[in-house]
Order: structure tokens, then sequence, then C-alpha cells
């Protein structure tokens, strides 16, 4: 039986064929993230991309140990994107931010030409929300916001220590009933004092890596 670090670390080595030579990529955040850096670190391409735009100052500074170089949003065009993710649908609809860098991976996802997903098959769901949904806050709009998450059906706990690379808090949003990803996202996002959520339905992957037993599916939205 494959153990689910077993699984990660298959699907991490995969996603590295990802890479096309000449070009910048952008790495997300989380332990699927870390192995997927260290398959890169082993990797010739390493020595082929122009940068590698990290999606948080934990994956900047994984990169950084390896000499990976680094290169931020402004250097140019992003052609894939590498992420994990807690939670994919069949859409390849996602909830992120389990590691509270669900904002600048928000960002990189938007800019990049290709978001590449890499996940094992215990994060596959037929509906999203069994993950609390991670919503990154404006610390003195917290209570504003838990208050409004209340009035969509969740309920938000504030997630205790963490405070994220913008410099903001994290509500993890339990028993959220997510049958319309999409318009969920655009509702928490409007609420006044989120920063983003951790929904990335708007723009999901363009393609999903999916570790199990039986070697790496690719899933494509449907
Ligand atoms: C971090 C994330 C991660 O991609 C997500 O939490 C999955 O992490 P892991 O690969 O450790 O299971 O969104 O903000």
């Amino acid at each position: 039986m494959t153990t689910q670090n077993e699984l990660k670390q298959k699907v991490a080595i995969a996603a590295v064929a990802e890479i096309e030579p000449g070009t910048l990529i952008g790495v997300g955040t989380g332990s699927t993230t870390n192995l997927f850096i260290e398959a890169l670190a082993q990797s010739p391409i390493r020595h082929e991309i122009i940068g590698a735009v990290p999606s948080s100052l934990a994956t900047e500074a994984k990169l950084k140990s390896f000499n990976i170089p680094i290169a931020d949003i402004n250097d140019g065009i992003i052609r894939v994107y590498i992420d994990g993710a807690d939670e994919c649908n069949h859409h390849c609809e996602l909830v992120k931010g389990g590691g509270a860098a669900l904002t600048r991976e928000k960002i990189i996802a938007a800019i990049s030409e290709k978001f590449v997903c890499i996940i094992d098959e215990s994060k596959y769901k037929l509906q999203l929300g069994a993950f609390p949904l991670p919503v990154e806050v404006i610390p003195m709009a917290r209570s504003h916001v838990a208050r409004q998450l209340v009035l969509l059906g969740g309920d938000p706990v504030y997630r205790e220590g963490c405070v994220t690379d913008n410099g903001n808090h994290i509500l993890d949003v339990h028993h959220l009933n997510i049958t319309q990803p999409i318009a969920l996202e655009e509702k928490i996002n409007n609420i006044v004092g989120v920063v983003t959520c951790g929904l990335f339905a708007k723009r999901g992957a363009d393609k999903v890596l999916m570790a199990n037993n039986a070697g790496v599916q690719v899933i494509t939205p449907r």
C-alpha cells in the first residue's frame, strides 16, 4: 500500500515534465510543492529555466536552499504555475490555503499561462467543502467578516497564531455547502475586509495531475 507521502512524491516528480526550457515558472506552497522543488533540484531542467516565482516566503527559502534562481512576477510571463491543493473537483476547481499562502498563490495562478495542480487522490472530491475553506482577512475586519460568513452558512474558526506573509489573519470556514464554487468565491471575496478566499474556481487549474496506486492520472476541466 502506497503512503500519502509516496503519492505526493510520485506526482511531484511527474510535474517536472510540465516545465519548458527557457521559461519562467511559478511555484506554490505546501508539502507536495516542497517535494516538487526537491525533484526540480535534481533535474537538468533546473539549469534551463529563467527563474522561479515563489508563492510564499517558505517556498522562496526552499528554492534558495537549492540555488534555484528566484524571479518575481514583473520579470515576465509565467509559462506554468505548479501548486498543490487541499481539495479538487472534476471541474478542476480547488480549495487551497491550508498553508496560509492563498493570496499570493491566487495572484500567480491568475497571471500564469497554465496552472498545473498536483495532488494525491485523497484530495479529489465530488463536492468541495469538507476541508474548511481558508479566508485571508485584514486583522481589523476579522469579526465583521466572521459574521458575514455565518450568514453564508459557514462556521468560521480563527486560525490561532497564524499571520500570513502579507501580515493578515486566516479564518477557516467549516460546514460550507459548496454547490456553486464560482458564485461563492465571488460572494466571499466581496465581503469588506476579505483579502481573498481559498476557492480557486473562477481561475481553477488547467490540468490536475493526481497520483494514486495505479500511477499519475491527468484530469482536465469537464
Ligand atoms: C498552501 C496550499 C497548499 O497547496 C495546500 O494546503 C496543499 O498542501 P499539501 O501539499 O501540504 O497537502 O494551498 O496555501
